[in-house]
């Protein structure tokens, strides 16, 4: 399967945001991860709609969209208006998740559930079959740069073998502390997109590291 490398923008230079924007464009990255934040769902605010129009408006490759709010299902018709190729709910923020999922695809999206570290990735299974990608949180969502978390490498097995079967062509990907460190270890787990904000912009070339991310991931066997 092909592997998709999603540099998070929250660790872009606000700045310069459209020169980040264009660089991405002309790497071998493949989408723009883009992370939305209310302040309530996690403790940290980053961007709304009108950050979001202006990235739209530059970016030649997909905007994957991910959800850090509550009551997400309120701004599906908007964040598709503003954008939004993909769209990825959290789990926890969701009570009529299969409801919300209609509603990503009833906008034109794909879609996306993510799952917090503490959350099983179990109790996916009812809905594994409706999903184009399953989000496995690395790290406590809010802020970029924190520490990967070691159990996800089990999370991504127990997803492989949760969707094997029912949903072959699920995106598995993967969301903080990625890097060149671990994107060997976390294809031969089950993951086929990688999220990576830090390791990405705090480089010196971020279009050679992204090109370095790519490489190794696709070095690699998937299982
Ligand atoms: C964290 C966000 C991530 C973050 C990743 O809540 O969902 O997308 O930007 O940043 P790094 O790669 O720096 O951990
Ligand atoms: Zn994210």
């Amino acid at each position: 399967m092909k592997k998709i490398i999603a540099p998070s923008i929250l660790s872009a230079d606000f700045g310069n945001l459209q020169r980040d924007i264009e660089m991405i464009n002309e790497s071998e990255a493949d989408w723009f991860h883009v992370d939305v934040m209310d302040g309530v769902f996690v403790p940290n605010i980053s961007f709304g709609f009108p950050v979001m129009a202006a990235v739209k408006k530059h970016a030649l490759k997909p905007l994957d969209v991910h959800l850090m709010i509550i009551e997400p299902e309120k701004y599906i018709q908007d964040f598709a208006k503003a954008g939004a190729d993909r769209i990825t709910v959290h789990y926890e923020a969701c009570t009529h998740l299969h409801r919300t999922i209609q509603l990503i695809k009833a906008a034109g999206c794909k879609t996306g559930v993510a799952l917090n570290p503490h959350t099983p990735v179990a109790l996916l299974g009812d809905i594994i079959g409706d999903l184009d990608l399953v989000l496995i949180m690395s790290v406590n969502p809010g802020f970029g740069g924190q520490v990967f978390i070691q159990n996800t490498y089990k999370k991504l097995q127990d997803l492989k073998q949760l969707s094997g079967g029912i949903n072959d062509e699920l995106v598995i990907q993967v969301d903080g502390g990625v890097g060149l460190q671990n994107i060997a270890a976390l294809v031969s787990a089950g993951a086929n997109a990688f999220v990576a904000g830090n390791a990405i912009f705090a480089t010196e070339d971020p279009a050679e590291t992204i090109s370095k991310m790519k490489r190794q991931a696709l070095n690699r066997l998937s299982v």
